[in-house]
């Protein structure tokens, strides 16, 4: 967002705050404006208190967690063990009790909860006459959570624990086993009669309990100077120690004042990995795939990983600061294991990341140094809910975590192809324009998108009517080649007269109220707004009537829909976002489900989009900028306002890589940077770059120049043109790893260590990438002015360059030439990749194109792959309609076929779809790093099944290429008009 524009819709004060920010800005670098927006842990009053905690017991050699499990309330039923927790207040009193479940699953994934028994009976006064919920947050499950529940049956306590310890076996063959030590609290969870995560290790964990608040007498204000400067001096110690109270009751941020009904009810929790040096994961940050610690030190960061969905615009690079999205999932990875925590949290959450090394002894044989890498975790409320995975391997993990919270859906075909966007698209005229303009120059793209502009006075569900003249006219337009139209809807709702939308949301009461119970109103894009709850069953219900073909007129089938702002972003609000303290659906405050309420949101718009009309059920796109766990069944992510400097294209790449392995790849970010102007070289580069990110948009901020890929001028144009026609041309690869991360939890695009988990060299790279199980390594230029690239080989197979067959071989770095032309691409060998040679406009026009097979050898001369297709659009792949074959290159026997990977019966759908495909046809196959054995042979003999007779065994040509230097041999069969959806054997040998 322009912060200037946001000056325009702010009320007085902040604008005065803002300008004067501006005029700072002429003198000092503009990065420190937007870190004074934004909290840093020590005024976070939460956060502060227990990073203090974690300070003490570093400091302290006795310190002991003042928490201990009650061994006679302990049972255990169903693959459940319960009991309750005993906590120790500091101040003295009776005991907290804080009831414990620590679940075990079938899928060998165990869940420990802890909850505070006075606050689950109500037991507890809320100050200021507060409506909010007196339990702690409970239902971030319900949002987040799909499936992977079913407990273990074959779970069980173990008869030989050790007295002041419970232990329970489970997970496969009872492999894992949880050993809980009652005092104090603690778990450590064993693979194979080995501890991969530590509970507690450190004692820093702490559920702070409801208290009363204690009201000072008020004479104590009637102090003498002296008398009260001592008290100030006091309470300024207590507060550098991060014991001050003053944040326990209220909390003053930036000119707002959080109310905290509840007073202080932090959860928090050390998680210590030992023997793991990498820790992965926890999104969203500007920052490594492998996380640096947060303590300080040489290159570290000081502050820990902050979760806090925020309007981070124009933000900084390497920095643990929040961002747009929070996915509480962190894994840690050592050689032979991968294993990780989902902390279930939908509030304000901190992670600190430190490593302790230990070195080697020499007086011991065999005592190798390790690493432990110890996280401390610190939420502001609700439950302490925290999922434990056992891996071994990372596709387990992101399988299990897959299982509980969802695979990515299954997208629309066009929905990976290119999108083109910009802040704004200013007629219905120019949308057309635009169009032309791409087909003139005969460049491929999908999707035009309209952003806030086309609405009228930034009424959602509306055209500007000077502007938009005819919508329909467009939508038909677009549908000519087959292309659609994304239209941004936000969650904030202009607040005025004669708006239908906001009549019925003020009538019904369907949008956030504030902490008194009254609709909350603030500002953002159209001014004063109101937010739609999307937590309220009854606002999804008014949300899906809105998006009707005869309510959102002016849109058609070809209308998908993008979700902004939705953090929520609130230009006049605490952090530019909402007051905690405001309520939800439920009377939940805003504190406790604030990371979740981005997800509601466009769950919501998933949910209107499916029931457009009836009948008619197409796939859905929606985008979404604010993200939870869970995001990935109904959205696509990108990574927000970044800017036109090469320092944020190359952030893009980690960044995206983390949010694959962190179960919601449908991923990217802003082609060519939302703010400024890139240079012709940078924004050239982007697009190569971009091509790999899963969800691949141009866009660009209202005060840039247009860039349309036309527009860059030789030979930019025609080199971005090549950039998208490979995406285009390996469409059906990329269509395949989508279908991967949507039945498994695959990553779409992989980093190093995903693919090859031994490797340990290559545990830290986050420049480089491989396409879904294609075995294609991109390294993308990041680098201005570069013309090659390192690019890192994790092993000893032959890789091949994607273009000119070039091979490099052996472990380590390769220097791969880069100049602005060329985009560095491998090939694994023993890979086949399918793709879709002929260039066309737009992906919907290639569905009956043939197929191209490339065959990439490995060293033992084999090869395999595989292929998804279905019908790009609805959901009949649901009943068996689609085609997913096996392809396997023998190189003993010379032999490649085509075998179903499809499982069960043949239904309707899977017939029509068949036939609608049964012209469809490879009409290449590309063998490269063909043995020299080949070289004079002209043909090879082709088997179809189901062809008839005469055509059964037939003979097709063959042409051997020689490879000079470094260049592989290759060689083509062209035209062996096998069917795709077929199964078939080319015989090379025969
Ligand atoms: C936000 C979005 C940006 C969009 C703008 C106007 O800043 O991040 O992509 O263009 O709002 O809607």
């Amino acid at each position: 967002m322009a912060s200037s524009l946001r000056i325009r819709s702010a009320p007085r004060w902040t604008a005065v705050l803002l300008l004067w920010a501006a005029l700072c800005c002429l003198f000092v670098p503009v990065v420190m404006v937007k870190q004074h927006d934004f909290k840093k842990c020590d005024q976070s009053g939460f956060c502060k208190r227990n990073r203090h905690l974690a300070d003490t017991a570093a400091a302290s050699s006795s310190w002991t967690a003042p928490y201990a499990l009650d061994a006679a309330s302990i049972t255990f039923k169903d693959g459940q063990l319960s009991g309750t927790v005993l906590k120790t207040p500091k101040e003295g009193g009776e005991k907290v009790r804080l009831p414990l479940t620590v679940t075990f699953l079938e899928s060998g994934v165990a869940r420990v909860t802890l909850d505070e028994e006075k606050r689950q009976k109500g037991e507890i006064e809320l100050r200021h006459g507060s409506q909010a919920r007196k339990e702690r947050y409970n239902e971030a499950g319900k949002w987040a959570l799909v499936g992977g529940l079913k407990v273990a049956e074959g779970a069980a306590l173990s008869e030989k624990a050790e007295k002041g310890y419970t232990k329970v076996f489970y997970g496969e063959a009872g492999k894992h086993q949880a050993v809980i030590r009652h005092e104090p609290f603690g778990i450590e969870f064993q693979r194979d009669g080995e501890t991969q995560v530590k509970f507690n290790d450190r004692g820093l964990i702490n559920v702070e309990h409801w208290r009363q608040k204690v009201e000072k007498p008020a004479e104590e204000k009637k102090e003498g100077e002296e008398e009260k400067k001592e008290e100030e001096k006091k309470e300024e110690e207590e507060e550098e120690k991060g014991e001050d109270e003053s944040t326990w009751w209220e909390e003053t941020f930036g000119g707002n004042t959080d109310s905290k009904p509840r007073g202080p009810e932090s959860v928090s929790l050390d998680i210590s990995f030992p023997g793991y040096e990498h820790v992965f994961g926890i999104p969203e940050h500007a920052t490594r795939l492998s996380l640096k610690t947060t303590r300080g030190g040489d290159g570290n960061y000081d502050e820990p990983y902050r979760l806090y969905n925020a309007d981070v615009f124009e933000y900084e690079m390497d920095s643990p600061m929040t961002l747009y999205g929070a996915i509480p999932f962190m894994q840690a990875h050592r050689k032979g294991s991968t294993v990780g925590v989902f902390w279930l949290n939908g509030a304000e959450t901190w992670v600190d990341v430190t490593k302790a090394k230990t070195s080697a002894n020499p007086l011991s044989l065999g005592t190798k140094g390790h690493t432990d890498t110890q996280t401390h975790w610190i939420s502001e409320s609700g439950l302490l809910d925290v999922f434990i995975f056992l891996g071994p391997t990372p596709a387990d993990l992101t399988r299990q975590y897959g299982e509980l919270t969802g695979y990515t859906a299954m997208p629309q075909s066009f929905a990976i192809a290119y999108h083109q966007c910009r802040w704004n698209y200013v007629t219905d005229e120019d949308v057309k324009d635009v169009d032309r303009k791409f087909d003139k120059f005969k460049i491929p793209y999908d999707v035009i998108w309209l952003d806030i502009e086309y609405t009228h006075e930034k009424k959602y569900f509306t055209w500007d009517p000077l502007t938009f003249v005819n919508p329909t006219k467009m939508h038909n337009h677009l549908d000519k080649r087959n292309r659609k139209l994304v239209a941004i809807i936000d969650p904030h709702i202009k607040n005025v007269g004669d708006y239908p939308v906001i009549d019925e949301i003020k009538k019904k009461e369907l949008a956030v109220k504030n902490k008194e119970g009254g609709l909350f109103n603030g500002h953002c894009w159209p001014g004063d707004s109101m937010w739609v709850d999307c937590f309220n069953p009854e606002t999804i219900k008014f949300w899906k009537a809105l998006f009707k073909y005869d309510s959102f007129k002016g849109t058609a089938p070809n209308t998908f829909i993008w979700n902004d702002m939705n953090e929520p972003s609130v230009f006049n609000g605490p952090e530019i976002t909402m007051p905690k303290d405001n309520l939800h659906h439920g009377n939940w405050e805003h504190r406790d489900v604030h990371n979740i309420n981005g997800m509601t949101f466009h769950n919501a718009t998933y949910q209107a989009l499916l029931e457009r009309k009836k009948g008619e059920i197409r796939r859905p796109f929606v985008l979404t900028r604010a993200f939870y766990s869970g995001s990935q069944r109904s959205s696509a992510m990108w990574t927000g306002d970044n800017l036109a400097e090469w320092s944020h294209l190359e952030a893009s790449l980690p960044m995206v890589l983390n949010q694959g392995i962190s179960g919601f790849p449908f991923a990217g970010a802003d082609v060519g940077g939302f703010f400024g102007n890139p240079s012709s070289e940078l924004l050239t580069r982007w697009y190569q770059a971009g091509i790999y990110y899963p969800f691949f948009r141009g866009h660009a901020h209202i005060d840039t120049r247009r860039r349309e890929p036309y527009l860059a001028g030789s030979p930019y144009t025609e080199i971005i043109t090549q950039a998208l026609r490979l995406r285009y041309q390996l469409l059906p690869a990329w269509y395949t790893a989508f279908h991967e991360a949507h039945t498994t939890g695959a990553p779409i695009i992989r980093p190093n260590f995903w693919v090859h988990p031994d490797d340990e060299a290559g545990f830290a790279i986050d420049d480089q990438l491989y396409v879904g199980s294609t075995g294609l390594l991109a390294k993308p230029v990041t680098k201005e002015g570069a013309d090659s690239v390192s690019v890192y080989l994790a092993d000893g197979q032959p890789y091949y360059d994607y273009f000119d067959y070039t091979t490099y071989q052996g472990k380590g770095h390769h220097t791969v030439p880069a100049p602005l032309e060329k985009i560095p691409l491998l090939m694994q060998g023993g890979h086949i990749i399918p793709r879709r040679d002929r260039p066309r406009r737009s992906s919907g026009l290639m569905k009956f194109d043939p197929f191209t097979l490339v065959v990439a050898l490995n060293k033992e001369g084999s090869a395999n792959g595989t292929l998804y297709l279905d019908d790009g659009e609805t959901f009949d792949y649901q009943q068996g309609a689609f085609i997913h074959r096996r392809f396997a290159f023998d190189g003993k026997r010379g032999i490649l076929t085509s075998t179903n990977l499809a499982e069960g019966s043949r239904t309707a759908k899977l017939d029509a779809f068949l036939k609608s495909m049964a012209r469809v046809r490879v009409e290449k196959i590309i063998v490269v790093g063909a043995p020299k054995s080949w070289k004079g042979k002209k043909e090879v003999v082709v088997m179809e099944e189901g062809a008839k007779e005469s055509a059964r065994r037939k003979k097709v040509a063959i042409e051997f290429f020689e490879g000079k230097g470094k260049q592989a041999d290759w060689a083509v069969v062209r035209d062996p008009k096998v069917g795709i959806g077929r199964g078939w054997k080319v015989d090379f040998l025969g």
